[in-house]
């Protein structure tokens, strides 16, 4: 297939739970390592990472596309989040993803589903406290799309640190049969992660947004350097967030890798963690950063 095909290319796609099952366990039967990342399409250069990664390890690929509606709050942007399958389908074509899965609403939730998955705790600090039934709907879905795609490994990205941590802590503890892999966050060559959201911003918002990504980077030298005060480096994460225009910080912080407690004493290694409105667009980022000695 010449590269411009190979570029046309629109990955296939299945919408029911049998037709996705039945790809795996043939892949499986094929003696294939099966591969699963789940998104919510509007697709970028992060969730391609994954694909890619993906392909790296597993012959079979699958990505599913589901807009899910048990992780938006009312007031937030279900309705007018981006939904361009076609192109989609295309960049999962391009990063070697063998099939897309994309379930209609009800396949997902048949009328009267009552039954949903909450990881305690972990879900309503952070962003569970500004988004108090986020991860819910996150682990409520991803547990579903698990029990659909009967992957042996399924690819997260570390932009989202506190879904993926817990999403692994899911997995632990209902003894899921699937293995996580965490890639790292791909960035602008001017260090805005990439996210499906990034489309909202406005040309000032998109030039203020660059503070969440400068409030880790601060972070990241300070600690690098040795410093150890963590309330100030808190403190002057905030003010960077605070004093850029169309930027309001919900948090900034120094968090355990595992826990997502606010760090206070020395340890290995922190996870500083931001998220503000940027104009009307919620943004979230952060940085694994290992300490000297
Ligand atoms: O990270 C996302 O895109 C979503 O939260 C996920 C994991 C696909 C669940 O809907």
């Amino acid at each position: 297939m010449s590269e411009e095909a190979r570029k046309d290319r629109l990955a296939p796609v299945v919408e029911t739970v049998d037709a996705v099952r039945e790809a795996v366990i043939a892949a499986k039967r094929r003696g294939l390592r099966v591969g699963f990342v789940p998104t919510m399409g509007a697709l970028h250069a992060g969730h391609r990472s994954l694909i890619e990664a993906a392909k790296r390890e597993c012959g079979f690929v699958i990505t599913s596309i589901f807009v899910n509606p048990t992780q938006f709050a009312p007031h937030e942007d279900l309705a007018k989040y981006p939904r361009p399958l076609d192109a989609d389908r295309r960049l999962c074509a391009a990063a070697g993803a063998d099939l897309v899965f994309h379930p209609g609403v009800e396949t997902i939730y048949p009328s009267g589903f009552s039954t949903f998955v909450t990881v305690e705790g972990l879900s309503n600090i952070l962003e569970g406290k500004f988004r108090p039934t986020h991860f819910r709907g996150v682990t409520t879905v991803v547990c579903k799309l698990f029990q659909m795609v009967p992957a042996d490994f399924a690819f997260f990205g570390q932009k989202d640190y506190q879904q993926q941590t817990i999403i692994r802590k899911m997995v632990a503890e209902l003894n899921i049969p699937i293995r996580t892999r965490v890639c790292p966050t791909v960035r602008e060559p001017d260090g805005l992660a990439l996210s499906s959201r990034n489309v909202y911003l406005s040309h000032d918002e998109r030039r203020s947004a660059l503070a969440l990504s400068r409030s880790l980077t601060l972070a990241h030298e300070y600690l690098a350097q040795g410093g150890s005060d963590f309330d100030l480096i808190r403190q002057r994460m905030w003010a960077l967030l605070k004093e850029t225009p169309l930027v309001e910080p919900d948090y900034a912080t120094l968090v355990d890798p595992d826990t997502l407690e606010d760090v206070s004493t020395a340890v290995h290694t922190v996870v500083a963690l931001v998220a503000a409105r940027v104009g009307q667009t919620r943004l979230i980022d952060n940085d694994v950063i290992d300490l000297p000695g």
